[in-house]
């Protein structure tokens, strides 16, 4: 495996990265992940944007313009310009002796990406969640690499035999471990607003804007356990996943405990959107 790290290409295991480094002493980085199709991105353009409103936001004095040509050398000297991959990419503060602010000025940022083949899909059957009390900070808006509340909401979801756990502040059902959260209930699709305690996730805007298409009902407001224990289906979306279907809640059946149809639309748009040999937004105006 081929990896990219601070503008050189070289194998995985020659990558070293400095025990100073400030990703690892203080998660004080940003990252992105992307997906590729034969080479192609999808939506790289907000990926990108978000991943330069990440560095301004934190201070990170670096710019995302490396990415789509790191990207593309990646899946071609890892064999996957032909495949379903994705890329991630992680911008660090750099190496510097331990303080709490900012190293000295000119300290270059650590700048680490690496392809690999998407991960393989769920069970079509889906999966089941659980809830964990959202432990994260006020600015999940930001892709920060910061993700021990996130890790360790996963791993309980892992050990409870669960596909995920669910994030809940203040009542409020807002998002995954790694990926947005919506619910249908009838005609209507909703999911919680953009704003500080949620990533504002590139699938789900794609989500909302395939849900629209096909004629649901769109509504971006936050809902709580109840409400989402009530609704008819319930998914989630990201990068990695697409949508995938949630059938139960802590042991509670969401719906008739099977994916709902719904669920499965948005995926197939949005995939049809992804692999189109032409970009699908050309054609649809
Ligand atoms: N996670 N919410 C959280 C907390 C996330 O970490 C992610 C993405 C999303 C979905 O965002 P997008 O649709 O842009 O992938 C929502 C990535 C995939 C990860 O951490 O691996």
């Amino acid at each position: 495996m081929v990896v990219y790290l601070n503008g050189r290409f070289l194998p995985r295991e020659e990558a070293k990265i400095s025990p100073e480094d400030r990703g690892f002493l203080f998660a004080d980085a940003i990252y992105e992940v992307v997906r590729f199709y034969r080479g192609r991105p999808y939506h790289l353009e907000e990926h990108l944007a978000r991943m330069q409103e990440g560095l301004v936001a934190i201070r990170i004095d670096g710019d995302a313009s490396f990415y789509p040509e790191v990207a593309k050398r990646l899946l071609e000297e890892n064999g996957l310009a032909e495949g379903d991959a994705i890329v991630y990419a992680q911008v660090s503060r750099g190496a510097a002796p331990r303080s709490h602010a900012f190293p000295p000025a000119g300290t270059p940022p650590t700048v680490f990406a690496f392809a690999r083949s998407a991960d393989p899909p769920l069970p079509p059957e889906g999966g089941r969640a659980i809830l964990v009390p959202d432990e994260r900070w006020g600015r999940c808006n930001i892709k920060t690499v910061m993700l021990l509340p996130n890790v360790l909401a996963a791993q309980k979801a892992r050990e409870a035999g669960a596909v995920d756990a669910i994030l809940v502040r203040d009542g409020l059902a807002l998002e995954g471990t790694k990926a947005n959260l919506f619910l249908v209930s009838k005609r209507i699709v909703r999911t919680a607003p953009n704003g500080p305690h949620i990533l504002p996730g590139v699938t789900r805007r794609a989500a909302i804007e395939a849900a629209r298409r096909i004629g649901l009902f769109l509504e971006e407001r936050a809902f709580t356990v109840e409400e989402m224990l009530a609704a008819d289906e319930l998914f989630l979306a990201s990068t990695t996943l697409w949508t995938y279907p949630l059938i139960a809640v802590d042991g509670r059946t969401i719906g008739n405990g099977r994916p709902g149809p719904v669920a499965a639309r948005i995926r197939e748009e949005l995939y049809a959107e992804f692999v189109a040999e032409e970009p699908a937004r050309s054609g649809r105006g």
